[in-house]
């Protein structure tokens, strides 16, 4: 039995990357694949010590600027005061209660500062981004008392048995494993058209497929409890789809007497700009699910919609760490920050600052088919001469600006994805790109 076989993986196929990095980090992995399920994917071998706004330490000491954010989830920056001062103040008092059980005021201080930002009455507490999809999943059977759902290709919403069914972009994560029934349709990917037509010229042709396709031919709307969408869909690719999209389905649902759910795990929390991404597009969701960034790094994820919809009586849902004291003490400080901080306008300029970077890049670099992005979520799509997608050379892209110190993720079939923390100054971000722009060179050569 080959006891470390990840191990050797890692090691066999990251040999150059490898040699980047300190001594420490080498024993590290070298510990971690012989210990830890191999079931997780690392693109390269950062082993992190410390970090602090926009910059993360390794364990070598190390320095790296971070447009990745622990995955959408610092947008207060690493080592933000104000959320380490609540951490810190609410540690001494009490980490756990059993909020299910018992009543306490951090979680409902965090209630209200999120309907003043959403305007939704209720508030569900749960862990994580698949967890607040699945109550969200819940709460529409319960409440429509259907058994199926919407939700489009390219999306994600987590890899819990109900989530993964919602998922459609992970095809690999949900191999042998039984799904909620699920269909799903097109989302607005303009830049590849799944229907081959063009924005505007297309009436959002894709939206109206699920009126026009799925109602009359998969699904009825008798038996569908609710359709689920991101606002931009995140791990499928960091694709904007036009406004008039969210508006159609929004239509739809409403028309039809559907639910509609939007997951706003990684887009929510002033990402894109304003709170929640759906405020760009003017929608308005039945239901909204968070997590990522609304704990500032400690797990919190919520679920919200209004009281007529979450009316569900006691004990049909619930969960031991939801609503979480340090976590809720986290959540409130770091929206004080960002709300204080004017987040909103911040996000936007330096989004359109990175934008306006990467479509400079894209006149020397070919390879970078697309840039789209709203706020401070931003994708560049890596593609071939002929636009068909090109996933090694962006793998490689990504692996090179690692070795000269900037943390990328991949998303989607072949995109490289720009989420740093909302605090990114100017000169960090210029920084990035000049180191980026030595990595594209290397990588294309
Ligand atoms: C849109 C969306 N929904 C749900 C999830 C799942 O969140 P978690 O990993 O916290 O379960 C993610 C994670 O990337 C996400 O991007």
């Amino acid at each position: 039995m080959k006891e470390q076989g990840r191990e050797f993986d890692f090691f066999e196929q990251e040999v150059g990357l490898l040699d980047t990095v300190g001594t420490r980090a080498r024993e590290i992995i070298g510990q971690d694949c012989s210990m830890v399920s191999a079931c997780v994917a690392r693109p390269y071998p950062l082993v992190v010590d410390r970090a602090k706004g926009s910059i993360v330490k390794d364990i070598d000491g190390r320095e790296y600027i971070d447009f990745v954010a622990g995955i959408a989830v610092m947008n207060a920056g690493y080592s933000n005061p104000d959320v380490k001062a609540a951490i810190s103040a609410q540690l001494e008092k009490m980490v756990h209660c059993g909020y299910g059980d018992f009543f306490a005021e951090p979680p409902l201080k965090l209630a209200k500062k999120l309907r003043e930002l959403s305007g939704y009455s209720r508030v569900f507490y749960c862990n994580s981004g698949a967890e607040s999809v699945e109550a969200a999943m819940k709460l529409s059977l319960w409440k429509t008392k259907r058994q199926n759902f919407i939700a489009f290709y390219n999306a994600f919403h987590g890899r819990t048995l109900g989530a993964l069914s919602l998922t459609g972009s992970k095809v690999r994560q949900k191999e042998h494993f039984p799904t909620i029934r699920t269909v799903h349709t097109h989302y607005a990917y303009c830049y590849r058209c799944p229907m081959k037509l063009e924005y505007p010229s297309c009436g959002v042709e894709c939206a109206k497929q699920i009126e026009n396709l799925i109602f009359r031919r998969e699904l009825s709307p008798e038996d569908t409890a609710a359709v689920f969408i991101e606002p931009i869909q995140g791990e499928g690719g960091y694709i904007v789809p036009p406004q008039e999209f969210h508006k159609e389905v929004r239509k739809i649902c409403t028309d039809n007497d559907v639910l509609l759910a939007a997951d706003e795990v990684q887009t929510g929390c002033f990402r894109t700009g304003p709170f929640l991404a759906m405020e760009n597009f003017e929608i308005r969701a039945d239901i909204t699910c968070l997590a990522k960034a609304l704990g500032a790094g400690l797990p919190i994820g919520a679920m919200l919609a209004d009281r007529d919809l979450m009316d569900w009586p006691p004990g049909v849902h619930s969960n031991t760490f939801g609503g979480n004291l340090l976590s809720s003490a986290a959540a409130l400080a770091s929206l004080e920050f960002l709300e204080k901080e004017n987040t909103e306008n911040h996000v936007r300029e330096m989004g359109a600052h990175i934008r306006q970077r990467l479509r400079e890049l894209q006149e020397n670099f070919p390879c970078i088919g697309d840039v789209r992005g709203l706020g401070l979520m931003i994708g560049a799509e890596i593609v071939k001469p002929d636009k068909s997608i090109d996933p090694a050379r962006r793998d490689r892209i990504i692996k090179e600006a690692f070795k000269d110190g900037i943390l990328l993720l991949p998303c989607g079939d072949s995109v490289i994805r720009f989420s740093p923390p909302l605090v990114m100054t100017d000169e960090e971000a210029d920084l990035g790109f000049d180191k980026f722009e030595k990595a594209l060179k290397r990588a294309v050569r």
